[in-house]
């Protein structure tokens, strides 16, 4: 099974992709994270394995590929390995489809239950090179309540649809804020989840709340589902990797992801 997650810029992608990825394999799944944002990858640092070459021992060559770096039990790619911060990635859209390539043909992956792909923000290169790479891909989207945000992921899954990828489930982020008298905001509003699954004919698989904790697990590098899995963003999370699975079922991951 391949999850995509895919939607507007910030509305949390790589948080979810990468705390379903750790609650996956907290449930003893064999989980694969693909870092698709080639120019603005962020996963290394929410995972805790940043900063790029000067850093460490990063990914090392084996013996059937190069191995990826393993976080909270997550297999992980990411340009980040081979990049420091202060160096931009600046690529046409050929090396950016070939880096992809390698990504998936030339990282010893193993046999993973789940490839998760952190995708980049729009519609574009990356989603067509990742169509072309994983065939058998399925598509996760993410957006927050906010009308502005619904109609922009909604065109991704469109896109995805074009691409022939189907789009399984909607996860919708930042979708309250609790305070601590127990009073709620809707602080980006409400129903863009719902409303978009509805359109799309597809599962509304969770709402996480708007928390600090999840925001602190992506700039301390120990993700919300580690460093505080009783809270109530964890458990969405948690949920959410739960209907994945359900999802996945009848779709176990095999050979799709040997690209030649
Ligand atoms: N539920 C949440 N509660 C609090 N902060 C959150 C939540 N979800 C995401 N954030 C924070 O919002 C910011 C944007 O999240 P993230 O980087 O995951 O978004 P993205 O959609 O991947 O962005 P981009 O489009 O740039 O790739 C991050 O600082 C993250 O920690
Ligand atoms: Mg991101």
């Amino acid at each position: 099974m391949l999850g995509v997650s895919s939607g507007k810029g910030g509305v949390g992608k790589s948080t979810v992709t990468v705390n379903v990825a750790v609650a996956l394999a907290g449930a003893g799944y064999s989980v694969a994270l693909l870092d698709a944002d080639v120019y603005g990858f962020s996963v290394p640092a929410m995972l805790g394995v940043s900063a790029g070459p000067a850093a460490g021992p990063g990914p090392v060559m084996g013996e059937t590929g190069v191995a990826p770096v393993v976080a909270f039990g997550v297999k992980v790619m990411s340009m980040g390995f081979f990049v420091n911060d202060d160096q931009p990635v600046i690529w046409r859209g050929p090396m950016l489809h070939k880096a992809l390539e390698q990504f998936l043909a030339d990282v010893d992956w193993g046999q993973p239950d789940f490839l998760l792909v952190d995708m980049p923000p729009g519609t574009g290169d990356v989603a067509l090179s990742m169509s072309q790479y994983l065939p058998a891909g399925e598509v996760y989207v993410v957006t927050t309540p906010q009308a502005a945000a619904k109609r922009v992921a909604q065109r991704s899954a469109y896109m995805a649809r074009k691409l022939n990828l189907p789009v399984r489930g909607v996860i919708e982020n930042m979708s309250w804020l609790d305070g601590p008298d127990g009073s709620r905001f809707e602080v980006f509003g409400h129903g863009g989840g719902a409303q978009l699954a509805e359109e799309l004919g597809v599962p509304l698989l969770g709402q996480i709340p708007l928390a600090p904790g999840v925001r602190e697990g992506g700039d301390t590098g120990t993700p919300v589902v580690v460093s505080d899995p009783s809270s109530d963003a964890a458990e969405a999370f948690q949920a959410i990797a739960r209907e994945i699975v359900k999802l996945g079922k009848a779709r176990i991951f095999r050979e799709e992801l040997k690209v030649k």
